[in-house]
């Protein structure tokens, strides 16, 4: 079977050229192997992850948890954000890549907000900005203020509009205890000459510049005196302090961006792509769907070789019908999120594990990585997602609550909470930054919630990341592919489930 396994990369030109799989002898050959019953859909409290004898001295042991989310984007850590209202904008999107993981952008704001959203994370931990942000010496102090806070940087490089060369650097620090904001900026920067260096300075020798000269910011200039970049302290002790994090060629934090399927998603996509995204997840509600279907087929068409995630389905139909369209990663999850109303609502759904592993005996057979969306109370369905053979996990309401997620935490009844609420709730369509004042109000598929305040997301990560690595050890594998592999499953009784809970 092996070796049928198409190259990634070429999926999608590929998979529309071969003959169309046997689905049910797919599906019942990888339910078999995994252990899970073929008649009825279970979800994670129903199943069991088998132990076996195992070589690990201990988890920490395991280093290896190297995941596929889409085409040539690999994460050290399989966990991506949802891309919710409430979930994912630059902050999160940041804290996550550190951690090795990504956030997705959601598709809920005007799309020139997506872009900034986009742009912050690019520009977060960069090594060497390549276009710092910089002010016009004649422009206020107020002005200077407006962007460093919008675009959450510490300092601006100050360019002479005639001779276009760099003539002072402003910071934050240096407008702090200014109480007159109308000042021009050329009265309070660093005048030139600053401490620069040549384009072409590797990270290592700015880092010796940074430490010789006591400074927090290198700029980079060419021949004359023009800025050609920036690199900071911050940056270069952020690239040390995250090994793990996901970065792109350049260096710089990965990233995704959603668009909906819209009028104007082909266009937004483009602007996304051109703002940095490193992968756009096209996302509906309701996935197994010919608009889904052509929209794929469009963005294929217009992003080239820019990686493609689509969803949500949840059965191995919507699966190939994805990927014969031209999806690198794809989406499974109906219903069983916490702030979900799909299976109450109109009844449709297919319980976790079963959805998460139907979908990867097809999309195992062309390379494409699945993301199992949804339902992640803790660290068992954390493991048990991967186990039943996704590469990477979307969550949503375990990182809600969280200070990196959009909104203010609140105080209610003597307690710090945050908002997450789903993103077909009644709330969330009428508040919703983009939407038209004719777009009508559908039937609620989502409820609002308050859940506790939570500190940094970075706790919530390290704990699943550990859990992981000891089921991991557990199972006798090394590296996730292999627990991919060989994890299998056994069904359980609920006194059986009940059993394993705490009660000391
Ligand atoms: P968790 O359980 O991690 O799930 O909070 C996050 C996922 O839930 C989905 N989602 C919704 N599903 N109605 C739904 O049926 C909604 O209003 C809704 N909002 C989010 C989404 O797939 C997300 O990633």
């Amino acid at each position: 079977m092996e070796d049928e396994v198409l190259e990634l990369n070429d999926n999608a030109f590929k998979a529309t050229a071969m003959p169309k799989p046997d689905i049910h002898s797919l599906v019942n050959s990888y339910l078999i192997q995994k252990g899970l019953p073929q008649d009825i859909a279970v979800t994670f409290d129903d199943v069991t992850i088998l132990d076996f004898k195992s070589d690990i001295p201990s988890r920490s042991s395991i280093i290896d948890t190297r995941s596929h989310l889409a085409r040539d984007i690999f994460l050290s850590t399989p966990l991506v954000s949802a891309n919710m209202d409430t979930i994912t904008e630059s902050r999160m999107a940041i804290a996550l890549a550190r951690l090795g993981g990504l956030g997705f952008i959601h598709q809920f704001l005007p799309i020139e907000k997506r872009v900034e959203e986009v742009k912050k994370v690019k520009r977060a931990d960069s090594g060497i900005i390549e276009n710092p942000l910089n002010i016009n010496p004649e422009a206020t102090l107020r002005e200077a203020k407006e962007i460093m806070d919008s675009m959450q940087v510490s300092g601006l490089l100050v360019i002479d509009p005639s001779s276009e060369k760099l003539i002072g650097i402003i910071t934050s620090r240096d407008i702090r205890f200014e109480s007159l904001l109308e000042k021009r900026v050329a009265e309070v920067m660093t005048h030139a000459p600053l401490i620069t260096a040549p384009r072409g300075t590797t990270l290592e020798q700015a880092r010796l510049i940074l430490k010789k000269n006591k400074i927090e910011k290198l700029p980079l200039v060419d021949e004359n005196a023009r800025v050609a970049g920036l690199i900071a302290a911050k940056d270069l002790l952020k690239i040390e302090q995250f090994p793990q994090a996901s970065r792109d060629a350049k260096g710089h934090l990965m990233v995704g961006a959603t668009v909906g399927i819209g009028k104007s998603f082909s266009k937004e996509a483009e602007e996304l792509v051109r703002a940095g995204a490193d992968v756009i997840l096209i996302d509906t509600a309701r996935g197994f769907s010919t608009r889904l279907e052509d929209a794929i087929k469009n963005l294929r068409a217009t992003l080239g070789d820019i990686p493609i995630v689509a969803g949500n389905i949840d059965t191995p139909e919507g699966a190939l019908m994805l990927i014969e369209s031209g999806a690198d990663g794809i989406k499974v999850g109906i219903g069983p999120g916490a702030v979900c109303k799909t299976r109450e609502g109109p009844g449709v759904g297919t319980p976790q594990i079963t959805a998460v592993a139907e979908c990867v005996a097809v999309a195992q057979k062309y390379g494409i990585p699945v993301i199992a969306d949804g339902g992640i109370r803790g660290g068992a369905h954390f493991c048990k997602a991967l186990a039943a053979g996704a590469s990477s996990v979307m969550i949503g309401w375990m990182l809600a609550g969280t200070d990196e997620t959009p909104g203010q935490p609140f105080y209610e009844d003597g307690e710090k909470w945050k908002i997450y609420r789903g993103s077909a709730s009644l709330e969330f369509q009428l508040s919703r930054l983009d939407r038209e004042e004719s777009e009508r109000i559908r039937a609620s598929e989502g409820v609002p919630s308050r859940v506790r305040y939570k500190g940094e997301v970075s706790a919530v990560v390290h704990e699943l990341m550990s859990y992981l690595r000891s089921s991991m050890s557990y199972v006798g594998a090394w590296t996730l592919e292999e627990y991919r592999q060989k994890a299998k499953f056994r069904r359980q009784t609920t006194s059986g489930y009940e059993e394993g809970k705490p009660y000391g």
